[in-house]
Protein backbone atom coordinates (compact mmCIF):
# COMPACT_ATOMS: atom_id res chain seq x y z
CA UNK A 1 0.00 0.00 0.00
CA UNK A 2 1.48 3.68 -0.73
CA UNK A 3 0.31 6.37 1.75
CA UNK A 4 1.24 9.93 1.08
CA UNK A 5 0.37 12.37 3.70
CA UNK A 6 0.27 16.38 3.13
CA UNK A 7 -0.49 19.09 6.08
CA UNK A 8 -4.26 18.53 6.37
CA UNK A 9 -4.91 14.26 4.77
CA UNK A 10 -3.83 11.07 3.94
CA UNK A 11 -4.33 9.76 0.63
CA UNK A 12 -3.56 6.09 -0.19
CA UNK A 13 -4.15 4.11 -3.76
CA UNK A 14 -6.49 1.45 -1.21
CA UNK A 15 -8.78 4.46 -0.93
CA UNK A 16 -8.88 7.45 -3.32
CA UNK A 17 -10.47 10.43 -2.28
CA UNK A 18 -13.15 12.82 -4.03
CA UNK A 19 -11.95 15.86 -5.10
CA UNK A 20 -14.01 18.56 -6.99
CA UNK A 21 -12.85 21.41 -9.04
CA UNK A 22 -13.41 25.27 -8.56
CA UNK A 23 -13.57 26.63 -12.15
CA UNK A 24 -15.13 30.07 -11.27
CA UNK A 25 -13.91 33.33 -12.95
CA UNK A 26 -14.53 35.58 -9.91
CA UNK A 27 -14.60 35.79 -6.74
CA UNK A 28 -18.80 35.64 -6.93
CA UNK A 29 -18.52 32.71 -8.91
CA UNK A 30 -15.71 30.81 -7.20
CA UNK A 31 -17.73 31.06 -4.20
CA UNK A 32 -20.79 30.27 -4.90
CA UNK A 33 -19.06 27.12 -6.60
CA UNK A 34 -17.53 26.36 -2.92
CA UNK A 35 -20.65 26.79 -1.16
CA UNK A 36 -21.85 23.69 -3.81
CA UNK A 37 -19.19 22.10 -3.60
CA UNK A 38 -19.23 22.27 0.45
CA UNK A 39 -22.96 20.22 0.39
CA UNK A 40 -21.51 17.86 -1.32
CA UNK A 41 -18.34 16.99 1.41
CA UNK A 42 -15.56 16.54 -1.05
CA UNK A 43 -12.45 15.06 0.44
CA UNK A 44 -10.45 17.63 -1.62
CA UNK A 45 -10.68 20.83 -3.83
CA UNK A 46 -9.00 22.18 -6.10
CA UNK A 47 -8.94 25.59 -7.05
CA UNK A 48 -8.20 26.05 -11.32
CA UNK A 49 -6.66 29.00 -10.42
CA UNK A 50 -6.23 29.27 -14.61
CA UNK A 51 -10.52 30.25 -14.87
CA UNK A 52 -9.78 33.71 -12.51
CA UNK A 53 -10.01 36.37 -14.66
CA UNK A 54 -7.40 37.96 -16.14
CA UNK A 55 -4.17 35.48 -15.02
CA UNK A 56 -2.98 35.40 -18.24
CA UNK A 57 -2.59 39.45 -17.75
CA UNK A 58 -0.68 38.88 -15.00
CA UNK A 59 2.61 40.79 -14.88
CA UNK A 60 4.15 39.34 -11.91
CA UNK A 61 3.09 37.22 -8.77
CA UNK A 62 2.41 39.93 -6.37
CA UNK A 63 -0.32 41.09 -8.26
CA UNK A 64 -1.58 37.74 -8.79
CA UNK A 65 -1.50 37.06 -5.39
CA UNK A 66 -3.43 40.29 -4.06
CA UNK A 67 -6.28 39.27 -6.48
CA UNK A 68 -5.91 35.56 -5.32
CA UNK A 69 -5.98 36.39 -1.57
CA UNK A 70 -9.36 37.43 -0.91
CA UNK A 71 -10.57 34.21 -2.73
CA UNK A 72 -8.45 32.03 -0.46
CA UNK A 73 -9.49 33.65 2.43
CA UNK A 74 -13.32 33.33 1.54
CA UNK A 75 -12.43 29.73 0.43
CA UNK A 76 -11.04 28.95 3.69
CA UNK A 77 -14.05 30.16 5.05
CA UNK A 78 -16.66 28.28 3.25
CA UNK A 79 -15.01 24.95 2.98
CA UNK A 80 -12.59 25.14 6.37
CA UNK A 81 -9.97 22.64 6.58
CA UNK A 82 -11.09 20.97 3.39
CA UNK A 83 -7.56 20.63 1.73
CA UNK A 84 -6.60 22.37 -1.58
CA UNK A 85 -4.77 21.88 -4.95
CA UNK A 86 -3.26 24.66 -6.25
CA UNK A 87 -3.41 24.26 -10.16
CA UNK A 88 -2.85 26.72 -13.11
CA UNK A 89 -3.82 24.78 -16.23
CA UNK A 90 -1.79 25.92 -19.14
CA UNK A 91 -3.63 25.98 -22.86
CA UNK A 92 -1.32 23.15 -24.13
CA UNK A 93 -2.69 21.07 -21.33
CA UNK A 94 -6.30 21.36 -21.74
CA UNK A 95 -6.57 24.85 -19.30
CA UNK A 96 -7.30 28.51 -19.95
CA UNK A 97 -3.85 29.84 -19.40
CA UNK A 98 -0.93 30.95 -21.73
CA UNK A 99 1.86 32.05 -19.36
CA UNK A 100 5.74 32.66 -20.06
CA UNK A 101 7.60 29.88 -17.86
CA UNK A 102 8.72 32.47 -15.47
CA UNK A 103 4.69 33.44 -14.75
CA UNK A 104 4.16 30.59 -14.32
CA UNK A 105 6.95 29.61 -12.10
CA UNK A 106 6.24 32.67 -9.91
CA UNK A 107 2.58 32.32 -9.69
CA UNK A 108 3.27 28.28 -8.68
CA UNK A 109 5.91 29.20 -5.68
CA UNK A 110 3.97 32.33 -4.20
CA UNK A 111 0.38 29.67 -3.93
CA UNK A 112 2.61 27.40 -2.28
CA UNK A 113 3.97 30.22 0.15
CA UNK A 114 0.46 31.11 0.91
CA UNK A 115 0.10 27.31 2.30
CA UNK A 116 1.11 28.82 5.29
CA UNK A 117 -2.17 30.49 5.83
CA UNK A 118 -4.47 28.31 3.76
CA UNK A 119 -4.99 24.97 3.76
CA UNK A 120 -3.24 24.55 0.30
CA UNK A 121 -1.32 21.44 0.40
CA UNK A 122 -0.57 20.66 -3.40
CA UNK A 123 0.23 22.71 -6.27
CA UNK A 124 -0.12 21.09 -9.27
CA UNK A 125 2.73 21.31 -12.09
CA UNK A 126 2.94 20.50 -15.10
CA UNK A 127 5.72 18.44 -15.41
CA UNK A 128 6.36 17.46 -18.84
CA UNK A 129 6.16 21.17 -20.18
CA UNK A 130 8.28 23.20 -17.67
CA UNK A 131 11.55 23.48 -18.21
CA UNK A 132 13.72 23.18 -14.90
CA UNK A 133 10.53 21.38 -13.40
CA UNK A 134 12.69 19.92 -11.11
CA UNK A 135 13.74 23.42 -9.76
CA UNK A 136 10.20 24.58 -9.45
CA UNK A 137 9.21 21.47 -7.62
CA UNK A 138 11.63 21.92 -4.77
CA UNK A 139 11.07 25.73 -4.38
CA UNK A 140 7.60 24.12 -4.04
CA UNK A 141 8.84 21.90 -1.21
CA UNK A 142 10.67 24.61 0.40
CA UNK A 143 7.59 26.64 0.99
CA UNK A 144 6.29 22.94 2.52
CA UNK A 145 3.25 22.08 -0.76
CA UNK A 146 3.03 18.71 -2.05
CA UNK A 147 3.78 18.43 -5.87
CA UNK A 148 0.93 16.45 -8.11
CA UNK A 149 3.32 16.36 -11.45
CA UNK A 150 0.82 16.66 -14.50
CA UNK A 151 0.93 16.01 -18.02
CA UNK A 152 -2.58 15.73 -19.88
CA UNK A 153 -3.35 14.35 -23.57
CA UNK A 154 -6.79 15.88 -24.70
CA UNK A 155 -6.64 14.43 -28.35
CA UNK A 156 -5.42 10.59 -27.91
CA UNK A 157 -3.82 7.78 -25.44
CA UNK A 158 -0.62 7.20 -25.96
CA UNK A 159 0.67 3.63 -26.04
CA UNK A 160 0.83 2.08 -23.23
CA UNK A 161 4.95 1.47 -22.55
CA UNK A 162 4.55 5.06 -23.43
CA UNK A 163 2.18 6.10 -20.43
CA UNK A 164 4.64 4.30 -18.49
CA UNK A 165 7.60 6.22 -19.36
CA UNK A 166 5.74 9.61 -19.03
CA UNK A 167 4.93 8.82 -15.28
CA UNK A 168 8.48 7.65 -14.34
CA UNK A 169 9.93 10.58 -15.95
CA UNK A 170 7.34 12.60 -13.62
CA UNK A 171 9.05 10.74 -10.81
CA UNK A 172 12.03 11.98 -11.47
CA UNK A 173 11.25 15.57 -11.64
CA UNK A 174 10.77 14.76 -7.66
CA UNK A 175 7.17 15.18 -8.00
CA UNK A 176 4.97 13.52 -4.59
CA UNK A 177 2.34 12.38 -6.96
CA UNK A 178 3.03 11.49 -10.86
CA UNK A 179 -1.01 12.39 -12.50
CA UNK A 180 -1.56 11.34 -15.84
CA UNK A 181 -4.79 12.03 -18.15
CA UNK A 182 -5.47 11.16 -21.42
CA UNK A 183 -8.44 10.87 -23.96
CA UNK A 184 -9.66 7.87 -25.36
CA UNK A 185 -10.58 7.42 -28.92
CA UNK A 186 -11.89 3.24 -28.61
CA UNK A 187 -12.38 0.66 -26.36
CA UNK A 188 -8.82 -0.26 -25.95
CA UNK A 189 -7.58 3.05 -24.88
CA UNK A 190 -9.63 2.77 -21.84
CA UNK A 191 -8.13 -0.46 -21.07
CA UNK A 192 -4.07 0.60 -22.03
CA UNK A 193 -4.12 3.41 -19.38
CA UNK A 194 -5.60 1.07 -16.80
CA UNK A 195 -3.08 -1.33 -17.60
CA UNK A 196 -0.08 1.68 -17.85
CA UNK A 197 -1.42 2.79 -14.24
CA UNK A 198 -1.15 -0.70 -12.60
CA UNK A 199 2.18 -1.32 -13.94
CA UNK A 200 3.01 2.35 -12.98
CA UNK A 201 1.70 1.99 -9.33
CA UNK A 202 4.08 -0.87 -9.29
CA UNK A 203 7.31 -0.20 -9.77
CA UNK A 204 7.14 4.19 -8.99
CA UNK A 205 7.61 4.89 -5.40
CA UNK A 206 5.24 7.79 -5.91
CA UNK A 207 1.56 7.61 -5.84
CA UNK A 208 -0.71 8.38 -8.67
CA UNK A 209 -3.64 10.20 -9.98
CA UNK A 210 -4.76 8.77 -14.00
CA UNK A 211 -7.63 8.64 -15.66
CA UNK A 212 -9.06 8.19 -19.49
CA UNK A 213 -11.50 11.07 -20.37
CA UNK A 214 -14.82 11.68 -21.52
CA UNK A 215 -17.92 9.12 -20.90
CA UNK A 216 -15.72 6.44 -22.55
CA UNK A 217 -13.00 6.31 -20.39
CA UNK A 218 -15.49 7.43 -16.90
CA UNK A 219 -14.85 3.90 -15.33
CA UNK A 220 -11.16 4.61 -14.79
CA UNK A 221 -12.33 7.58 -11.97
CA UNK A 222 -14.09 4.71 -10.00
CA UNK A 223 -11.78 1.83 -10.61
CA UNK A 224 -9.16 3.40 -8.55
CA UNK A 225 -8.08 0.52 -6.71
CA UNK A 226 -7.48 -1.23 -10.16
CA UNK A 227 -5.42 2.23 -11.38
CA UNK A 228 -3.64 2.75 -7.88
CA UNK A 229 -5.30 6.43 -8.41
CA UNK A 230 -4.83 8.15 -4.77
CA UNK A 231 -7.25 10.89 -6.02
CA UNK A 232 -10.61 10.89 -8.05
CA UNK A 233 -11.83 13.99 -9.54
CA UNK A 234 -15.88 14.44 -9.95
CA UNK A 235 -17.89 17.50 -11.06
CA UNK A 236 -19.05 19.89 -8.65
CA UNK A 237 -21.25 22.72 -10.19
CA UNK A 238 -19.33 22.11 -13.39
CA UNK A 239 -17.16 19.26 -14.59
CA UNK A 240 -13.28 20.58 -15.03
CA UNK A 241 -12.42 18.11 -17.77
CA UNK A 242 -14.85 15.48 -19.65
CA UNK A 243 -16.31 12.44 -18.34
CA UNK A 244 -16.22 13.74 -14.66
CA UNK A 245 -19.03 11.85 -12.63
CA UNK A 246 -21.25 13.53 -9.65
CA UNK A 247 -19.91 13.55 -6.46
CA UNK A 248 -22.58 11.46 -5.34
CA UNK A 249 -22.12 9.02 -8.29
CA UNK A 250 -18.55 8.75 -7.63
CA UNK A 251 -18.86 8.39 -4.03
CA UNK A 252 -21.24 5.32 -4.49
CA UNK A 253 -19.41 3.47 -7.04
CA UNK A 254 -16.03 3.39 -4.71
CA UNK A 255 -18.13 2.27 -2.46
CA UNK A 256 -18.62 -0.84 -4.26
CA UNK A 257 -15.47 -1.16 -5.92
CA UNK A 258 -13.59 -4.67 -5.10
CA UNK A 259 -15.73 -4.34 -2.00
CA UNK A 260 -18.65 -7.14 -2.59
CA UNK A 261 -19.66 -10.27 -2.31
CA UNK A 262 -21.83 -11.54 -5.15
CA UNK A 263 -24.83 -14.37 -4.01
CA UNK A 264 -25.46 -16.39 -7.35
CA UNK A 265 -25.10 -14.58 -10.61
CA UNK A 266 -26.21 -11.58 -12.56
CA UNK A 267 -28.23 -11.68 -16.12
CA UNK A 268 -28.09 -9.12 -18.02
CA UNK A 269 -30.69 -8.97 -20.17
CA UNK A 270 -32.23 -6.57 -22.56
CA UNK A 271 -32.61 -5.65 -26.49
CA UNK A 272 -29.97 -5.88 -28.78
CA UNK A 273 -27.91 -2.19 -28.41
CA UNK A 274 -28.91 -1.61 -24.81
CA UNK A 275 -25.32 -1.99 -24.03
CA UNK A 276 -25.69 -6.04 -22.05
CA UNK A 277 -21.67 -6.39 -22.82
CA UNK A 278 -20.24 -2.85 -22.62
CA UNK A 279 -22.82 -2.55 -18.79
CA UNK A 280 -21.09 -6.00 -18.12
CA UNK A 281 -17.41 -5.23 -18.41
CA UNK A 282 -17.76 -1.82 -16.56
CA UNK A 283 -19.96 -3.52 -13.64
CA UNK A 284 -16.88 -6.10 -13.66
CA UNK A 285 -14.39 -3.46 -13.25
CA UNK A 286 -16.27 -1.79 -10.66
CA UNK A 287 -16.72 -5.25 -8.32
CA UNK A 288 -14.07 -7.30 -9.63
CA UNK A 289 -16.81 -10.37 -10.77
CA UNK A 290 -16.01 -12.47 -13.78
CA UNK A 291 -18.04 -11.18 -16.56
CA UNK A 292 -19.04 -13.57 -19.45
CA UNK A 293 -20.31 -12.98 -22.44
CA UNK A 294 -22.97 -15.87 -24.03
CA UNK A 295 -22.83 -14.48 -27.82
CA UNK A 296 -19.12 -14.24 -27.33
CA UNK A 297 -18.53 -17.54 -25.75
CA UNK A 298 -20.57 -19.41 -28.58
CA UNK A 299 -18.70 -17.46 -31.78
CA UNK A 300 -15.52 -18.81 -29.66
CA UNK A 301 -16.64 -22.81 -29.28
CA UNK A 302 -18.79 -22.98 -32.58
CA UNK A 303 -15.54 -21.50 -34.71
CA UNK A 304 -17.92 -18.81 -36.64
CA UNK A 305 -19.98 -15.77 -36.09
CA UNK A 306 -23.54 -15.44 -35.22
CA UNK A 307 -24.43 -14.25 -39.03
CA UNK A 308 -22.43 -17.25 -39.66
CA UNK A 309 -24.46 -19.79 -37.34
CA UNK A 310 -28.39 -18.01 -38.46
CA UNK A 311 -27.20 -18.88 -42.37
CA UNK A 312 -25.78 -22.80 -41.90
CA UNK A 313 -28.42 -23.62 -38.82
CA UNK A 314 -31.17 -21.28 -39.12
CA UNK A 315 -32.25 -19.30 -35.98
CA UNK A 316 -33.37 -22.61 -34.07
CA UNK A 317 -30.37 -24.36 -34.53
CA UNK A 318 -28.73 -20.61 -33.33
CA UNK A 319 -31.07 -21.01 -30.03
CA UNK A 320 -30.35 -24.35 -29.62
CA UNK A 321 -27.07 -23.73 -29.01
CA UNK A 322 -27.88 -20.57 -27.06
CA UNK A 323 -29.47 -22.83 -24.35
CA UNK A 324 -26.72 -25.40 -24.25
CA UNK A 325 -24.55 -22.08 -23.50
CA UNK A 326 -26.79 -20.80 -20.92
CA UNK A 327 -26.62 -24.45 -19.07
CA UNK A 328 -22.87 -25.04 -19.21
CA UNK A 329 -21.96 -21.12 -17.85
CA UNK A 330 -24.77 -21.13 -15.62
CA UNK A 331 -22.40 -23.67 -13.72
CA UNK A 332 -20.36 -21.26 -11.99
CA UNK A 333 -21.47 -18.92 -9.76
CA UNK A 334 -20.10 -14.92 -8.96
CA UNK A 335 -20.53 -13.94 -12.07
CA UNK A 336 -22.41 -11.48 -14.64
CA UNK A 337 -23.19 -12.84 -17.38
CA UNK A 338 -24.48 -10.81 -20.56
CA UNK A 339 -27.44 -12.45 -23.07
CA UNK A 340 -27.87 -12.04 -26.34
CA UNK A 341 -30.79 -10.33 -26.80
CA UNK A 342 -33.11 -12.55 -27.74
CA UNK A 343 -32.29 -15.06 -24.83
CA UNK A 344 -34.83 -15.00 -22.84
CA UNK A 345 -37.48 -15.73 -25.51
CA UNK A 346 -37.29 -19.25 -24.04
CA UNK A 347 -38.83 -20.53 -21.01
CA UNK A 348 -36.00 -22.97 -20.59
CA UNK A 349 -33.70 -20.33 -20.62
CA UNK A 350 -35.27 -18.11 -18.42
CA UNK A 351 -35.33 -21.33 -15.74
CA UNK A 352 -31.83 -21.54 -16.40
CA UNK A 353 -30.88 -18.07 -15.58
CA UNK A 354 -33.17 -17.62 -12.53
CA UNK A 355 -32.52 -20.41 -10.62
CA UNK A 356 -28.69 -19.12 -10.78
CA UNK A 357 -28.94 -15.51 -9.93
CA UNK A 358 -30.31 -12.12 -10.89
CA UNK A 359 -32.16 -11.42 -14.01
CA UNK A 360 -31.48 -7.54 -14.32
CA UNK A 361 -33.15 -5.69 -17.65
CA UNK A 362 -31.51 -3.02 -19.16
CA UNK A 363 -33.93 -0.83 -21.35
CA UNK A 364 -33.91 2.10 -23.91
CA UNK A 365 -35.96 4.10 -26.14
CA UNK A 366 -36.24 2.69 -29.42
CA UNK A 367 -34.99 5.52 -31.23
CA UNK A 368 -31.58 5.16 -28.69
CA UNK A 369 -31.06 1.62 -29.86
CA UNK A 370 -31.42 2.40 -33.41
CA UNK A 371 -29.00 5.24 -32.82
CA UNK A 372 -26.11 2.36 -31.26
CA UNK A 373 -27.11 -0.24 -33.96
CA UNK A 374 -27.36 1.13 -37.10
CA UNK A 375 -24.39 1.47 -38.25
CA UNK A 376 -23.49 -2.83 -37.05
CA UNK A 377 -23.80 -5.44 -39.64
CA UNK A 378 -23.30 -8.41 -36.78
CA UNK A 379 -26.89 -8.98 -35.63
CA UNK A 380 -29.00 -10.77 -38.31
CA UNK A 381 -31.99 -10.22 -36.44
CA UNK A 382 -31.68 -6.77 -37.60
CA UNK A 383 -29.87 -7.14 -40.75
CA UNK A 384 -32.49 -7.86 -43.00
CA UNK A 385 -34.50 -4.82 -41.97
CA UNK A 386 -32.03 -1.91 -40.60
CA UNK A 387 -34.44 1.04 -39.89
CA UNK A 388 -36.25 2.59 -37.04
CA UNK A 389 -39.95 1.17 -38.04
CA UNK A 390 -38.21 -2.36 -37.65
CA UNK A 391 -36.62 -1.67 -33.99
CA UNK A 392 -39.69 0.18 -32.57
CA UNK A 393 -42.10 -3.23 -33.54
CA UNK A 394 -39.38 -6.29 -32.51
CA UNK A 395 -39.46 -3.64 -29.30
CA UNK A 396 -42.71 -3.96 -28.95
CA UNK A 397 -43.19 -7.75 -29.33
CA UNK A 398 -40.27 -8.29 -27.21
CA UNK A 399 -40.61 -5.68 -24.14
CA UNK A 400 -43.72 -7.46 -22.11
CA UNK A 401 -41.45 -10.82 -22.42
CA UNK A 402 -38.16 -8.74 -20.59
CA UNK A 403 -40.40 -6.99 -18.25
CA UNK A 404 -42.31 -10.27 -16.97
CA UNK A 405 -38.65 -12.17 -16.36
CA UNK A 406 -36.70 -8.87 -15.55
CA UNK A 407 -36.30 -9.05 -11.52
CA UNK A 408 -35.55 -5.32 -11.93
CA UNK A 409 -35.09 -2.79 -14.76
CA UNK A 410 -32.87 0.14 -15.17
CA UNK A 411 -33.02 2.89 -18.43
CA UNK A 412 -29.57 3.24 -19.91
CA UNK A 413 -30.99 6.48 -22.26
CA UNK A 414 -28.61 8.47 -20.05
CA UNK A 415 -25.78 7.10 -22.06
CA UNK A 416 -23.38 6.66 -18.71
CA UNK A 417 -22.11 3.73 -17.87
CA UNK A 418 -21.27 4.32 -14.15
CA UNK A 419 -24.50 5.47 -13.36
CA UNK A 420 -26.16 2.91 -15.02
CA UNK A 421 -23.52 0.38 -12.98
CA UNK A 422 -24.56 1.92 -9.68
CA UNK A 423 -28.12 2.04 -10.26
CA UNK A 424 -27.88 -1.86 -10.79
CA UNK A 425 -25.49 -2.60 -8.05
CA UNK A 426 -27.99 0.03 -5.77
CA UNK A 427 -30.44 -2.57 -6.44
CA UNK A 428 -28.99 -5.65 -6.22
CA UNK A 429 -27.42 -4.36 -2.58
CA UNK A 430 -31.07 -3.35 -1.32
CA UNK A 431 -32.62 -7.16 -2.87
CA UNK A 432 -29.84 -8.87 -0.67
CA UNK A 433 -27.97 -10.20 -4.21
CA UNK A 434 -24.30 -8.32 -2.89
CA UNK A 435 -23.26 -7.20 0.16
CA UNK A 436 -20.72 -4.75 0.85
CA UNK A 437 -17.57 -6.41 2.49
CA UNK A 438 -16.35 -3.80 4.72
C1 LIG B 1 -30.24 -11.57 -30.88
C2 LIG B 1 -29.36 -10.71 -30.25
C3 LIG B 1 -27.91 -10.81 -30.39
C4 LIG B 1 -27.50 -12.25 -30.75
C5 LIG B 1 -28.27 -12.74 -31.94
C6 LIG B 1 -29.77 -12.72 -31.70
C7 LIG B 1 -31.67 -11.35 -30.69
O1 LIG B 1 -27.32 -10.39 -29.17
O2 LIG B 1 -27.70 -13.11 -29.67
O3 LIG B 1 -27.92 -11.92 -33.02
O4 LIG B 1 -32.47 -12.20 -31.09
O5 LIG B 1 -32.05 -10.31 -30.10
P1 LIG B 1 -27.17 -8.83 -28.71
O6 LIG B 1 -28.43 -8.48 -28.02
O7 LIG B 1 -26.04 -8.87 -27.74
O8 LIG B 1 -26.89 -8.03 -29.91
Amino acid sequence: MKVIKSRHITLTNENAKICVPITGKNRQEIFAQAQAAARMKPDLIEWRADYFDGVSEEKESGAFMRRAEPVLEGLKKILPSVPMIFTLRTKEEGGTVSLPDEAYREICIAAARAAREYPIDFIDVEAMRTENAQELIGEIHDAGCLVIGSNHHFQRTPETSEMVEILKAIEKTGADIAKLAVMPLEKEDVTALMEASASADECLNIPLITMSMSELGAITRVCTKRTGSVITFAAGVDASAPGQESVEIVRRALAYHMNCRLHGNIALIGFMGTGKTTVSKALSRITGFREVDVDQSIVTSEGMSINDIFDRKGEQGFRDIETEMLRTLAQEQGQIISCGGGAVLRDENVKILRETGTIVLLTATPETIFERVRDHTHRPILNQDMSLSHVKKLLEDRQPRYQEVADFKVSVDSNDRVQTCVEILKNLQEQGKITLLS
